[in-house]
């Protein structure tokens, strides 16, 4: 087949937290690459295996079998080195050692910056955005973060069977580092008295436990027979907020801290179809020449945003933000 692209060979590298979905869209990429008859290669481990030249020819086989899993094929890891410069140097002769014009780097928000730092060496680049987390600007959609709130739900849904069974007041802890968007979801989604979320806390811990207890007291009598508090892990403690709250409100209170199980699991349709159309895209753009962008969705359709908008800005719940308020009319509180 005749190459008409104006890369030759293209890598492709899956950095910081896994995303289920990470394996649709690096499928995508390379099967939109094999459709042009353009080589590519998988560099395994993210920057870490990149600077230990981990990389290797990617072939058909590879891509089969993986749109349903997990996690990713590639393996992912972080790298604190690839941010000293003389690191980003050696990545970038270590990538032209085999011959790779065009890279795409699916990660979240650090892996961007470091996407940003191999441009500025001449590597030409198109990153795609996989985290669970939802917290990329300029992008609606994030590779994972679906199915993460399907699992996490699914999770809450089985605690709270117990909490109702024993009139317990549960405090579940969801992921999403800095952002609330994990717990905003699973908040409405599991029907919580309680949604905690950094972006709506002002650090005072005191104040937002007397919120909880009251919320708890009043709650109890009107009648009910749990009470949920999704919490965010960006305002965290679920432990000892649980201590002081069964102390104060004499209600039995449990802590469950979700952790990366929320990470893991097959993709949803949703995530599945979604990383497969960034990553036709992103494959699309680097054959094209395209560079320096990263590839997301606005407004329900594929976007290309240039990279220095969006490295280093990260997207948060604003005050305003339309689920809050609405979440807030039919009385669920956010301990503000
Ligand atoms: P995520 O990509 O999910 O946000 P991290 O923040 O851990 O995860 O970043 C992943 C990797 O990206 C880091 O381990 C590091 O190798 C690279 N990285 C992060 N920040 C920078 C930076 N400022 N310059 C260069 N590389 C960076
Ligand atoms: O960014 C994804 C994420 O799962 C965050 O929600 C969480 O804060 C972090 O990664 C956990 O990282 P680690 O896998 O290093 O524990």
């Amino acid at each position: 087949m005749n190459k008409t692209s104006a890369v030759q060979t293209i890598g492709i590298l899956t950095s910081g937290g896994d995303a289920p979905g990470m394996n649709a869209a690096l499928r995508a990429v390379a099967r939109t690459a094999w459709a042009r008859g353009i080589d590519v290669k998988g560099i395994y481990r993210g920057y870490s295996g990149l600077l230990n030249d981990e990389i290797f020819d990617m072939e058909k086989e590879f891509t089969c079998d993986i749109i349903s899993r997990g996690g990713t094929a590639l393996f992912t890891a972080r790298c604190e080195e690839f941010k000293q410069l003389e690191y980003q140097e050696k990545a970038a002769e270590i990538l032209r050692s085999h011959n790779i014009d065009g890279l795409v780097v699916i990660g979240g928000d650090g892996s961007f910056r470091g996407a940003q730092k191999l441009s500025a060496q001449g590597i030409n680049t198109v990153a795609l955005p996989g985290t669970i987390d939802l917290d990329i600007a300029c992008t609606e959609y994030t590779i994972g973060f679906d199915t993460a709130v399907n699992t996490a739900m699914q999770a809450i849904d089985k605690i709270r069977d117990s909490s109702t069974s024993h009139e317990r007041c549960s405090i579940i802890e969801v992921m999403g580092r800095n952002a609330g968007y994990i717990a905003l979801w699973c908040g409405i989604a599991s029907g919580a008295e309680d949604i905690l979320i950094p972006e709506r806390f002002d650090g005072n811990r005191p104040k937002l436990e007397n919120e909880l207890i009251e919320s708890i007291l009043e709650k109890k009598a009107l009648g009910k027979k749990h009470h949920l508090i999704i919490n965010a892990e960006g305002v965290g403690h679920s432990y000892g907020m649980a201590k002081r709250i069964e102390q104060a409100t004499g209600v039995e209170t449990r802590a469950s801290i979700l952790g990366h199980m929320q990470r893991g699991g097959s993709p949803c349709p949703y995530d599945r179809v979604l990383s497969t159309r960034l990553g036709a895209a992103a494959g699309k753009m680097i054959l094209d020449g395209e560079f320096g962008y990263l590839v997301g969705m606005k407004n329900n359709h594929i976007a290309k945003i240039p990279l220095a908008d969006v490295a280093g800005k990260l997207k948060m719940i604003q005050p305003d933000d339309e689920m809050v308020q609405e979440a807030k009319l039919m009385g669920i509180s956010f301990g503000d």
